[in-house]
């Protein structure tokens, strides 16, 4: 892990391997993870593409100094990141409050650009009563902790058959959960209750974009990655069998073959 001091905030973030070849590839994880959900992902590609995972501002080893973390200022830091790494144009690929991150960045910084994935997302912001359930979990977390939150989270982000039989994996997600602060997990849920709905930058995006869903994903479900695709002049969708919202982690292998034909087919193209 490395530490690099961006926007005035202390910002940690792996990194694996920048002599390889191709774009560089910055992976924006969920709420309320952090940048080792990448694992799968720097295991494969590590030495095959130049692979960066941040830790958004609250979550994981960096800091948190706001008491609400928007998508914006996210996408800021992971901007900031790419300018002090010199990286050009980067492949960002977010999951879920990634994406959230990502669609923030593709408004913002389209020059920074030069390919989208985006996971089990949605471009569209809160209604009234996602918002509400929003500040009501902050209230819950600072009640009960992070501990009350994986246990009632867990079995949105896999899908039954992970949490019945794939013990390590729901204890690397319940860990990862835990080990974030209360005012960690409070601050993004401030920010993405107040995130702006991001449908109007869909038509902008000018880049080659990948979407990806798990077909079981009761989060962010197929009909918003949809919306996505159709969105984004050129973008292809492509669906995990089986897998709920954290598809990365539930079918690895197979969104690891979709990343790299994605990333890999980008230097053949203009
Ligand atoms: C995530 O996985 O990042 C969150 O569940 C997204 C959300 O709560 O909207």
């Amino acid at each position: 892990m490395a530490i690099v001091e961006v926007n005035g905030t202390r910002i940690a973030y792996d990194r694996r391997d920048e002599n390889a070849g191709g774009p560089p590839v910055i992976f924006v994880h969920a709420f309320p993870l952090n940048r080792t959900m990448w694992e799968p992902q720097f295991e494969e590609f590590g030495g095959v593409f130049d692979v960066i995972a941040p830790d958004m501002r609250g979550h994981g080893a960096s800091e948190l100094d706001l008491e609400r973390v928007s998508m914006e200022q996210m996408a800021d830091d992971v901007h900031a990141l790419a300018e002090a790494l010199e990286l050009g144009p980067v492949v960002l690929v977010g999951l879920s409050m990634g994406g959230y991150v990502a669609l923030a960045f593709a408004k913002k910084y389209p020059d920074a650009l030069r390919a989208l994935v985006l996971a089990d997302t949605r471009a569209t912001a809160d209604d009234a009563e996602a918002r509400e359930n929003r500040y009501a979990t902050i209230r819950d977390v600072a009640a009960n902790g992070p501990a009350a939150l994986a246990e009632k989270m867990l079995p949105r982000l896999l899908s039954e058959k992970s949490i019945e039989e794939d013990h390590e994996l729901v204890l690397t997600v319940r860990r990862m959960i835990e080990t974030n602060s209360a005012a960690g997990i409070a601050a993004a849920l401030a920010g993405m209750a107040e995130r702006e709905d991001s449908s109007g930058v869909l038509a902008s995006i000018a880049v080659p974009t990948l979407v990806i869903v798990g077909t079981e994903d009761a989060v962010t479900p197929p009909a918003d990655a949809e919306a996505l695709a159709s969105g984004i002049a050129g973008a292809r969708l492509e669906r995990l069998e089986g897998a709920a919202h954290l598809s990365n982690l539930e079918r690895s292998a197979e969104f690891n073959t979709l990343l790299k034909d994605f990333v890999g087919g980008l230097d053949a193209e203009s």
